[in-house]
């Protein structure tokens, strides 16, 4: 179990022109927060940053839609997306957004830096424009049939339907997305980075050096990027929202939004360097420092191959050291969609399920789409809940929780001597902070989930094999008080253990345990958890049954 390493974690920044859903949740937040959670409990070095992405033109189209100003978006979704991270856990070591002074002023340092090396190609071409409304029509202003798969509603940046990227003069019978007439072409100057230049250094550094060691997902999208050949690619926008081009010709123009956004990363870990009285620099330039990207698989081209290329050029950035990108989680069948309303909002779950976050997240971790794309049912919600969380992990530990006071007045029983049965419990017991860090430093977030409810099956067998409560009623007393120490320790082993999945439960079952949880590179075989004579709390219920009608109910929800 690795300790005292520096670790800079990163979940993507969220746009903010809209709430936050469960597949949001999914793919780049709860496996970041198991992660960052895992390795401060293991004694590493943590600045887990994340902060709102408030550049790009999706904010602008919503600000139409709702008939406000993009400042007035991202205020208000900057706050519902910083407030369900939170009561979901997620535990940020700073939240920042892109609009901040910080920000603004790293990702134009950048700018300028790279500006000063010559780093960008400077080229005049011709850009779609709206005649009605005389603007440029960059990205998403724009839509029109996809040249790949003959999707009719293209971005002019990206196809949602087969996913390749786009550039907006790519599309076939392109119309503007603000006044829908036909663009015109008019000529425009822009910055270009020439990602060709960048070929050799991301074979070496990428295709050859994280064979084996990156997701297979993630080193196939790497590779036939690298493989199609690799254009420049335009880093400023004629838009009016975003953060202004700082060179003389820069008039009217401002950073593309997928240039400014990772570089967000930087500034919000300055601006907790700063409150926090550190150095963000060790964060950002020592050799040291893993660096790790939690994304979606559609940002995987920016974390691998276009964010390294600017870090890159700079010259004193560590590059990423993994992208554990994940696939995409369907909800009952189908896209999540927000015009369809077809989703689970955080915020509406919350008020369904008052205090049930852990169930959700377990159920986005154990049904994680780690390799392959997934489906999120409420029925598998349900039976997730009911089958696993409240009749394997709580009942175990409730079981022991009132034997305990039933025999014992709740205190932790006295033992002379273990039998063997016990030592052989007591070692597996010791064996799972090892078991689940391997996973957790593979990135199998699943399994490693799995091997926490393992550890209640075999507290749940080790009570059905023993049977402690019929030697009570024949007078064993001795033998009882064994099998209930030994007990006790698994329940002390799970509330420590299930911090990173369950922080919730965690805390609940601690304090009901008096635990003072200590970090896993402290447990040791010969140190129990729980000391005899430990006095143990009243126990309360730390996962409910879900019944049919609640379910029901949200499908309901779903499909009107
Ligand atoms: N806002 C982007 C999205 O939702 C992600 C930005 S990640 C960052 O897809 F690296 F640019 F910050
Ligand atoms: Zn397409």
């Amino acid at each position: 179990m690795e300790s005292n390493k520096r670790y800079t974690i990163t979940s993507a920044l969220p746009y903010t022109n809209g709430r936050i859903h469960i597949g949001h949740l999914a793919g780049a937040y709860i496996p970041a927060d198991i992660y960052a959670r895992f390795k401060r409990l293991c004694n590493n070095d943590v600045a887990y940053i994340c902060g709102s992405d408030e550049h790009g033109v999706a904010i602008s189209i919503r600000a139409k839609k709702e008939k406000k100003t993009p400042r007035e978006i991202i205020n208000k979704y900057h706050e519902l997306i910083k407030k369900s991270f939170l009561d979901f856990g997620i535990s940020f070591d700073n939240y920042s957004r892109t609009s901040s002074k910080i920000h603004h002023e790293t990702a134009s340092e950048f700018f300028k830096n790279l500006d000063n090396k010559e780093i960008f190609e400077v080229k005049i071409s011709d850009q779609l424009y709206d005649p009605r409304e005389n603007q440029f029509l960059a990205d998403r202003f724009v839509e029109g049939e996809c040249p790949h798969c003959g999707f009719e509603h293209a971005y002019g940046d990206q196809c949602e339907n087969c996913g390749s990227s786009l550039s907006p003069d790519q599309l076939i019978n392109p119309i503007s997305k603000i006044s829908g007439a036909k663009p015109i072409k008019k000529e425009t100057k822009h910055w270009y980075l020439p990602l060709g230049k960048y070929e050799d250094f991301l074979r070496k550094w990428f295709l050859n050096g994280k064979k084996g060691k990156v997701k297979a997902n993630v080193y196939g999208q790497v590779k036939s990027w690298l493989d199609q050949g690799l254009e420049s690619r335009a880093i400023t926008r004629d838009l009016d929202w975003g953060i202004p081009v700082p060179h003389k010709d820069g008039k009217g123009k401002v950073l593309y939004v997928w240039f400014d956004a990772p570089i967000g990363y930087i500034s919000s870990t300055k601006e907790w360097a700063k409150k926090e009285n550190k150095n963000w620099e060790l964060y950002w330039k020592d050799k040291d420092t893993k660096l790790i990207h939690f994304i979606g698989k559609d940002n995987i081209v920016f974390h691998c191959v276009i964010f390294p290329a600017i870090l890159k050029s700079h010259g004193e950035y560590i590059l990423p050291e993994n992208v554990p990108a994940n696939e995409f989680l369907n909800l009952e069948g189908d896209k999540f969609s927000t015009s369809k309303n077809w989703a689970i909002w955080l915020d509406e779950f919350l008020i369904d399920f008052p205090g049930m976050q852990d169930s959700l997240r377990y159920t986005l971790t154990v049904n994680a789409p780690e390799t392959k794309d997934n489906d999120f049912t409420w029925k598998d919600f349900q039976a997730r809940n009911n089958n696993e969380l409240v009749a394997i992990f709580g009942n175990f530990i409730n079981r022991v929780f009132v034997l305990t006071h039933k025999y014992y007045d709740g205190l932790v029983p006295n033992i002379d001597k273990l039998n063997e049965i016990d030592e052989q419990t007591l070692e597996k017991i010791y064996e799972f902070p090892n078991l689940i860090s391997e996973s957790l430093d593979d990135f199998k977030f699943r399994q490693a989930c799995n091997i926490l409810i393992d550890l209640s099956r075999l507290g749940n067998k080790y009570l059905a094999d023993e049977e402690p409560w019929k030697l009570y009623k024949s007078g064993d007393l001795e033998r009882v008080k064994q099998i209930m120490y030994v007990s006790l320790q698994a329940c002390g082993m799970l509330a420590i253990l299930s911090e990173p999945f369950l922080p919730n439960s965690s805390n609940k079952i601690s304090e009901i345990l008096n635990l003072k949880k200590p970090k896993w590179s402290e447990i040791t075989f010969d140190k129990p958890i729980l000391e005899s004579m430990k006095k143990i709390n009243k126990q309360s219920l730390i996962f409910r049954k879900i019944e049919d009608d609640e379910i029901e109910g949200q499908i309901k929800k779903l499909n009107s």
